[in-house]
């Protein structure tokens, strides 16, 4: 059951602790400022002090932001984020290694890759790529799963030495699900045993039709060891990222999805975000799941501290209350007071929820209270 401790009611109330524990006294109550009471009781203190308990509804608290739209003429072309996918051993790790190095901005050999969950590539004619350092169709699904699709395009590896394989077809099935556009890399074509040809003609049965049997899926070949067709595979990843003319407003208060978050010893709790509108500042006000915080530093994928990171770039956020879920949204709000209320309104629900017991709650009842 839900319960309020003396002092957080009458911080609620913008009343001296003190004199709660008068009133409760004269009530017949022995308590402390630090002591929790019943919602009967909160209820009653609340009346005595004049002041008004209002029951507050999910719309007025939590905040929706699938209502409401960006205007298009505030909307800025943004890079394209891709995942990789494909069958074991086929190379998904191998071309994740072969993309991060075809970035033209990282040329010193040997430099240290900060691994975020996620980079950025800068292409030779400076458009950017956003990749999903983290191969394997778990993480696509799980997001998926919990309402945060932030993959534009699937890059399905499949070994030209190999062919179709189980988890080539579910990550085939997965992408379709999804809705999300596939670009097929033919990978291992150094192979001597390599038949490009015979793949194409294999993706025809999974309903894959590639440019050249006269659909409309790019293919490319690569060998992600030997680095070959990786500009092709660049072009081929901007080309449909051009058709799909991805598109967010940077100029507003940002909004991310969790990719990765775990509890750093130094650093404390750390979450790698994908901003997906608006740019994320140091020193913004947010709530993240059911955490709220401050951002008290931005990191790139390179390791270095930035002052902002704006729609489709991946950064490492410090300054967390907790460790968020993977999939969580991050939301930038006006200030702390805003962000706590939020972030208690989802604690007491998830609460609510575990343990399907109180009706009402008091981080719910006195959220509005003046
Ligand atoms: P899992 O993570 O186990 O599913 O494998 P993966 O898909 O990440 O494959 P990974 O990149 O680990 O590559 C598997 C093996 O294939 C390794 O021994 C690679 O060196 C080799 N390999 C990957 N790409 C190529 C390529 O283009 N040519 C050749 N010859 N070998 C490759
Ligand atoms: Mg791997």
């Amino acid at each position: 059951p839900e319960a309020i401790t003396v002092q957080e009611l009458a911080n609620r109330m913008a009343e001296k602790g003190a004199d709660l524990v008068k009133e409760l006294f004269n009530l017949g109550m022995m308590v402390t400022v630090n002591q929790t009471i019943d919602q009967d009781t909160a209820e009653l203190l609340v009346d005595q002090f004049g002041h008004n308990v209002e029951r507050v509804s999910e719309a007025d608290v939590d905040i929706n932001t699938t209502e409401d739209q960006d205007p298009e003429e505030t909307l800025k072309p943004r890079a394209p984020v891709v995942a990789v996918m494909g069958h074991v051993d086929h190379g998904k790790t191998s071309l994740l290694d072969a993309l991060r190095k075809t970035n033209v901005t990282k040329g010193e050999a040997g430099g240290i890759t900060q691994h975020i969950g996620a980079y950025q590539i800068t292409a030779k004619d400076k458009s950017k790529i956003t990749v999903l350092d983290t191969p394997g169709h778990a993480a696509f699904t799980e997001m998926r799963q919990r309402g945060a699709n932030v993959t534009d395009i699937v890059i399905l590896v499949v070994a030209a030495d190999d062919g179709i394989m189980p988890q080539t077809i579910e990550a085939i099935n997965h992408a379709k699900a999804a809705n999300t556009p596939i670009i097929v890399a033919i990978n291992k074509i150094d192979k001597p045993e390599a038949n490009a040809q015979k793949i194409r003609e294999r993706l025809l049965e999974h309903e894959v039709i590639v440019e050249a049997m006269s659909g409309d899926v790019q293919d490319v070949e690569v060998s992600a060891t030997k680095g070959t067709g990786l500009d092709k595979l660049v072009d081929a990843i901007n080309l449909q990222a051009e058709l799909l003319e991805l598109k967010a407003r940077p100029d507003r208060a940002a909004e991310a999805t969790v990719i990765e978050a775990q509890l750093d010893k130094g650093r404390g709790p750390v979450a790698t975000v994908l901003v997906t509108r608006g740019t994320l500042k140091r020193g913004d006000t947010f709530v993240v799941g059911t955490e709220s915080g401050r951002v008290r530093a931005l990191i790139d994928d390179n390791g270095k501290q930035v002052k902002e990171a704006g729609p489709s770039t991946p950064v490492e956020v410090l300054g967390l209350g907790g460790v968020p879920d993977a999939g969580d949204q991050m939301t930038v709000v006006e200030n702390e007071q805003r962000a706590r209320e939020v972030a208690e309104f989802r604690q007491a629900k998830a609460t609510e929820s575990r343990t399907a017991l109180a009706p009402t709650n008091f981080d719910t009842m006195f959220n509005n209270m003046q």
